[in-house]
């Protein structure tokens, strides 16, 4: 059987109260991943023929995020989730099928529930297959009306009288439906009810007086159907992922020392024996081999890090960590740096685009851009190599072995030589050659008995 879905995207999110004109809920994120992009993963992962998503308010961003995973179609005007299907109608009207319906905004469920669904769908032979659950607080959702246990209609909360809003059993909102006949469906919807939209959970009383059979498929963790309309459960729905992530990992071999502050996103890869401390993000395709302590309080985002390092307290974006390296706190690593095994980069230190050789230190205070490092250097604290001359910025080489005094300047681009070495306190803005010394500051002069002439004649003046 062909095999469509049809995920809803286009909905104001209202209930979120921004005060952005563009604003689209379906892509406010979850661990780095919009809720949109939660949905369409599970979808993609159950092998569909094709996924159309409809998007409207917010639209241009959303379309972004849905564009990779087949067709794109718009709502114009939100007149309610069934307006927003029939928009779907030129891409599968005429196709034979089951088109499989979810919400953008429920980002918590798996591909396993959708998989059972569209399974029990078809060994049943239904025309539709609704996903519900028994809920503790049922309000907001579409209460599931049953007569003789069957499936008879969906009342939607606005329309609910004291009797229907008791009822505990919920639409998801997500439904396995006969294409051809949803579509056929649609045509008659009318808008009559407290909110004058165009429900979809209006086709379910019209399959039922069409005599098709229709079943109710309850899924088991209740809280896979969480939709996100106000930010209340958005902060319970990023609950239940980073839950669900951290288990998984923590079941793989990887320590959590408190899984409640550690946020690990869903493309990120850990590995044995990594214990990821308190307040921990590790997001955006990253990859953390065995044995690393990450943390306390770290941001990793697209980093690669290999085994055995330490980062502490520390911010890394795009780079790259070889192995054996201890690292913070406070260290800030960017754009592209690569830090060798075996090197130490301390507190308060700035790293971009560097190439940091292997065994080499920066204890304290730098700031190092767009240059490389060679084997075993030290950088003594507070140096600065300056790349930047306000239009263009210039790449330096220190190579192996070098040595830069504290407080120094390296104004890109130049080069300092192997084993060479720079005073402390230089501003160097010519290269160094190998093994030799460099000394660029003022000469010192010593005035003698000057201190005392000064303190009686001018301070005392002053006073
Ligand atoms: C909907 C269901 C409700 C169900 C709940 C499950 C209807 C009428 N109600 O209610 O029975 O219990 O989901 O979470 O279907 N959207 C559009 N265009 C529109 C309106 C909405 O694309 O014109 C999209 C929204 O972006 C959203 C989804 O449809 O992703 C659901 O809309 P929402 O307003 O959140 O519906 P609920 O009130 O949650
Ligand atoms: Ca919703």
């Amino acid at each position: 059987m062909n095999k469509y879905a049809i995920v809803l995207a286009a909905g104001k999110g209202t209930r979120m109260k921004s005060a952005k004109e563009d604003f689209s809920k379906v892509s406010v994120p979850i661990l780095g991943r919009p809720l949109l992009q939660w949905v369409l993963e599970s979808l993609k992962a159950i092998g569909l023929e094709k996924i159309v998503t409809i998007v409207g308010a917010g639209g241009e961003t959303t379309k972004e995020i849905a564009a990779p995973y087949g067709e794109v179609v718009w709502q114009k005007e939100q007149k309610g989730t069934g307006h927003a299907v029939s928009m779907a109608a030129p891409i599968l009207e005429e196709k034979d099928g089951v088109t499989l319906i979810c919400c953008g905004d429920t980002p918590l469920l798996t591909d396993k529930t959708l998989a059972a669904l569209l399974s029990a769908h078809e060994t049943n032979h239904n025309d539709l297959t609704l996903l519900t659950s028994i809920v503790n607080d049922p309000h907001g959702y579409g209460r599931i009306i049953k007569k003789d246990g069957r499936v008879e209609r969906i009342v939607e909360q606005k329309d609910c009288t004291p009797e229907l809003d008791a009822i505990h059993e919920i639409n998801a909102g997500v439904y396995a439906f006969d294409n051809r006949e949803l579509f056929r469906c649609l045509k008659n919807l009318t808008p009559n009810n407290a909110a004058k939209e165009y429900y979809l959970t209006d086709v379910i009383a019209m399959f039922v007086e069409h005599g098709r059979k229709i079943a109710s498929f309850s899924i088991a963790d209740v809280n896979e159907t969480l939709g996100i309309n106000d930010r209340y459960q958005l902060s319970i729905a990023t609950k239940y992922m980073r839950e669900r992530i951290n288990k998984r990992w923590m079941i793989h071999g990887v320590t959590f020392e408190d899984p409640d502050s550690a946020y690990i996103g869903p493309e990120v890869k850990l590995s044995r024996d990594t214990v990821i401390r308190p307040n921990v993000h590790v997001l955006g395709k990253s990859f953390i081999g065995h044995e690393n302590i990450i943390g306390p309080n770290t941001y990793l985002e697209n980093v690669h890090v290999g085994e055995r390092n330490k980062i502490d307290s520390s911010h890394l974006v795009n780079v790259t960590v070889e192995d054996d390296c201890v690292l913070g706190p406070y260290l800030r690593a960017r754009d592209g740096a690569i830090i060798r095994s075996k090197s130490f980069i301390g507190n308060f230190n700035e790293l971009k685009n560097v190439d940091f050789g292997n065994g080499s230190f920066c204890s304290h205070l730098s700031y190092l851009g767009d240059c490389s490092i060679g084997k075993d250097v030290n950088i003594g604290c507070g140096t600065i190599v300056a790349n930047y001359d306000g239009v263009n910025k210039w790449h330096s080489d220190i190579k192996d072995g070098a040595f830069i005094g504290s407080g120094s300047i390296i104004i890109s681009p130049l080069s300092v030589g192997e084993n060479a070495f720079v005073a402390a306190g230089s501003v160097i803005n010519k290269d160094v050659p190998a093994e030799d010394m460099a000394i660029a500051r003022a000469r010192q002069e010593n005035k003698e008995g000057y201190a005392k002439v000064y303190k009686e004649k001018v301070c005392k003046k002053a006073k």
